[in-house]
């Protein structure tokens, strides 16, 4: 294979914020090593405690953000930061020019069965003359994200970043550390045969989802006339990668299943990067209602509905919301 050099972000980038994104790679590749030692690591399973979200947390998420958390307050280039596992935001140097919010390890559940995980993470320039300790400074729509990623933890470690110029799919080379350009400029095929969805919460989706969901399940017998594959791998990270590889439709959709909870996935730290990247390589990311890019955040932890994927599949799913 050609060698390709290691995590170039020119385009245009200030070299803070590229320090910054090399420095969240850090603390990936330190989570890579820990959990490709999986049990040798003496770091699976859970915790006793809950995080915010009432979410049972695995060592692996306790360590994951101990780690990111630690690297980017001690690097001097994040006002404040965000995570899954932090109750509330985390000041950081106040004369810093960025905010970064991140899931350290999503899909954590698949951490004891030696499945796919990964770290998310969106990155905005914070407001000049903000206080690093007020929470408000993320209130940001997602298109004003200045970078956006995830690491995903697989067969191989692979990064896939966005600066707003493309979406690049870099992987990790473990035997000198460093990240590779592996595909410049990933684009989700505009069509798809296939789709993602946890099909276990069909009676509590909406009408819409339904319908929509029935008539690909129909095949090529039904209204969409082709037959549809699933795919469902519980982590969004290793979910969203195969769109980005080889297209698809995957979706988090609105449910009420809890009517205090009709959304799963979080905006700030799932939505918002995923919805970056998939826009960046050509495809389509929206709740249903609304673009995901576009949504004021009023809370950290706020969740949204997802469906992001191939252009022309999420259009046909978004005229069933209509
Ligand atoms: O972070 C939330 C998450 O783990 C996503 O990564 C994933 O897509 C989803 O939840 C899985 O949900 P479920 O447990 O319903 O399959
Ligand atoms: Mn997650």
């Amino acid at each position: 294979m050609r060698r390709l050099p290691p995590v170039l972000i020119e385009d245009g980038c200030s070299r803070e914020l590229v320090s910054l994104i090399r420095t969240i790679l850090a603390a990936c590749k330190e989570i890579s090593f820990r959990v490709g030692q999986g049990a040798l690591s003496g770091v699976l399973g859970s915790t006793l405690d809950e995080n915010i979200q009432g979410e049972t947390q695995k060592k692996l998420d306790v360590l994951s953000n101990q780690l990111l958390k630690d690297i980017l307050l001690e690097s001097g280039y994040v006002k404040a930061i965000a995570s899954e596992e932090e109750d509330f935001t985390v000041a950081g140097n106040p004369n810093a020019n960025y905010i970064v919010a991140f899931d350290p390890l999503d899909g954590s559940s698949n951490t004891d069965i030696n499945s796919l995980v990964g770290t998310i993470f969106s990155i905005m320039e914070a407001p000049e003359g903000s206080d690093p300790s007020d929470q408000t400074i993320f209130m940001q729509p997602g298109h004003k994200q200045v970078a956006a990623g995830y690491v995903l933890y697989g067969p191989s470690t692979m990064l896939a970043l966005s600066t707003g110029k493309g979406t690049r799919l870099f992987t990790l080379d473990k035997t000198h550390g460093s990240f590779l350009l592996t595909q410049d400029f990933a684009q989700v095929p505009e069509d798809t045969k296939e789709f993602a969805i946890n099909a276990s919460n069909q009676r509590h989706w909406t009408p819409a989802m339904q319908s929509y969901i029935a008539d690909l399940l129909e095949g090529e017998t039904g209204p969409r006339g082709k037959n549809f594959n699933m795919r469902w791998i519980a982590a969004m990270v290793g979910d969203v990668h195969r769109v980005l590889c080889r297209g698809g439709l995957f979706t988090y959709p609105e449910d009420r299943k809890d009517p205090n909870k009709p959304f799963k996935l979080r905006l700030l730290y799932e939505a918002n990067p995923m919805a970056m990247l998939v826009e960046q390589a050509g495809g389509i990311a929206h709740t249903g209602r609304e673009r995901i890019l576009d949504i004021q955040p009023e809370e950290i932890h706020q969740r949204v509905g997802v469906i992001l994927g191939s252009k022309n599949e999420v259009e046909v799913c978004l005229g069933y919301h209509k």
